[in-house]
């Protein structure tokens, strides 16, 4: 049976007021964009005319502006989950139009088979080859994928000719069976296949094919400076130790790395220092830099969802797949981010947090405890279940105003018994083995910017004794400083 061939348009008006799409890919990355772009249009249109129209979109991750970007700013959400980094999805969100589900990553598809946020009634899919009998290729992201074109009541694909049929064979795609059928996902090491290397579904739910050629809404990065780059040489430094010190052992272990600026310049720091033995990496994310690092022999493979490079690099990936293809997998995200497998394999994980607390508690979401930034992502999938858990960030953001080791986070994501080393540009915290009160004194001496530091022990002197010391009513006080004053240095202890 061949697919009926449609414009995006008609694609589109299949959506109603009221649903809820499921859509492929993981960051921009292997994201479907006609189509939603296409919903855009139509929302606009129909609010014009005085009609409602809202949907919820589930999706692997981040998305790119065709979809999160153009339906925020048409107010055409009603609700998301999980991950996104769009600003007008992040203004959307803090001023209360949109219900944001930030869920760790690795649940999202469980979570839609629980049937927790409602039923996917039509799946959008961007794939590089489909055949009549509904075997589906996915292009360079994957999320969730499979779940969404199982469950969904419809089926669109958008045949992107931007992606290249040498691409076949990357792809591991294996769903996980629901309790009390659940058996280990069998991958124990980052190269080992546990499915096919296509999605099959049922061909009668297939509403049709819309042919693209739309290149990937890829993300830049800020180039790494000065702060940055020393952040990556202090990671360096501490892995580089614990290899010494036998910790991780000699054949060392598969690193885990988190999105942003930051993270970026870390793996680009690992990749230059020669001291780091070559890798493998068992992520989500694939970022430019690992591309690199891959060409130069400092990363021998790469297991994540997507893979989310500029447009030049995918290409380039593409024209070198002999190279490529024993070296990179991309798989969904329940598999990338599973906690068993992160477990299993040992990881060490490296991510970002936007504050830290004199005891470890991290908070990577909640600018100042309230605004959504971006969203938890796999960040927690592999804090809790890593070899070791490093997080990561500048001492200060903001020129100076904001110090990102303060006395109580606003916000936590990750708490003091996941998060095992903290890593500014000042220095290393290594919080094993280590009480609260011997925590806070080690951040405090090791992380936190000069500037602050006798902030910090000003109010850890003003705080009740206990298994955590704290003065409730200061623990918000450079926060209340920022909010009233503009500088959190104008906080009184
Ligand atoms: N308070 C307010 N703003 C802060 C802040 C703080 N404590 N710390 C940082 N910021 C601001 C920065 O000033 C910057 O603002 P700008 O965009 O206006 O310049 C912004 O937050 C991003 O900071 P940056 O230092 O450039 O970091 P980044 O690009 O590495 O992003 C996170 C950091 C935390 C936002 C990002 O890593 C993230 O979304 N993490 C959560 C998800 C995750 O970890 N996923 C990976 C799992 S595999």
């Amino acid at each position: 049976m061949a697919f009926k061939r449609m414009t995006a348009a008609e694609a589109a008006a299949y959506v109603k007021d009221g649903y809820n799409i499921g859509l492929s890919g993981f960051t921009p990355a292997g994201t479907p964009k006609a189509v939603t772009a296409e919903i855009g249009k139509m929302a606009h249109e129909l609010h014009e005319q005085g009609k409602p129209f809202q949907i919820g979109i589930f999706t692997g991750a981040s998305t790119g502006d065709s979809c999160d970007g153009i339906l925020s700013r048409e107010h055409a959400i009603r609700y998301r989950a999980p991950y996104t980094t769009n600003k007008d999805f992040r203004t959307a969100v803090n001023n209360g139009e949109i219900a944001y589900n930030d869920i760790h990553l690795s649940q999202m598809a469980q979570e839609l088979r629980y049937g927790f946020m409602g039923k996917v009634n039509i799946g959008i899919i961007e794939a590089f080859d489909v055949t009549d009998d509904g075997k589906i290729w996915v292009t360079a992201g994957v999320g969730i994928a499979p779940t969404v074109a199982r469950l969904a009541d419809k089926l669109i694909i958008e045949l992107n000719a931007a992606h290249a049929k040498c691409a076949k064979g990357l792809h591991d795609i294996f769903e996980l069976q629901d309790p009390p059928y659940r058996r280990e996902i069998p991958v124990y090491k980052p190269s080992d296949r546990a499915g096919k290397d296509y999605i099959q579904v049922d061909p009668s739910k297939m509403l049709g094919i819309v042919d693209v050629n739309i290149p990937d809404e890829a993300r830049g990065f800020t180039a790494p400076d000065e702060i940055t780059q020393q952040i990556g040489h202090n990671v360096a430094q501490f892995l580089i130790s614990d290899l010494k010190r036998g910790i991780i052992p000699s054949t060392f272990l598969p690193l885990q790395s988190g999105v942003g600026n930051v993270a970026n310049a870390v793996l680009g720091a690992l990749g230059e220092d020669p001291s780091v033995p070559a890798f493998e990496m068992y992520t989500e994310v694939i970022q430019d830099s690992v591309i690199n690092l891959m060409r130069e022999g400092h990363c021998k493979f790469g297991s994540s969802s997507s893979l989310s490079v500029s447009n030049e690099t995918l290409q380039s990936v593409y024209d070198d797949m002999n190279f490529f293809k024993d070296k990179l997998v991309l798989r969904p995200t329940e598999v990338s981010n599973s906690p068993e497998v992160a477990r299993r394999l040992g990881l060490i994980a490296m991510n970002t947090a936007l504050e830290a607390d004199i005891y470890g508690n991290v908070n990577s979401t909640h600018v100042s405890g309230v605004k959504m930034m971006n969203g938890i992502g796999g960040s927690g999938d592999f804090t809790r279940n890593a070899f070791i858990s490093i997080f990561s960030c500048p001492s200060v953001a903001k020129g100076g105003k904001i110090s990102a080791i303060i006395p109580m986070c606003s916000h936590v994501d990750h708490n003091e018994h996941s998060v095992k080393v903290l890593i500014t540009e000042q220095g290393i915290a290594d919080l094993r083995g280590k009480s609260p009160a011997e925590r806070a004194k080690c951040i405090i001496e090791n992380c936190v910017h000069p500037d602050y530091k006798q902030l910090m022990w000003d109010y850890l002197k003003i705080s009740q004794k206990g298994q955590t010391a704290h003065c409730l009513e200061k623990a918000f006080a450079m926060h209340k400083a920022l909010a009233e004053k503009g500088d959190m240095h104008l906080a009184e202890f």
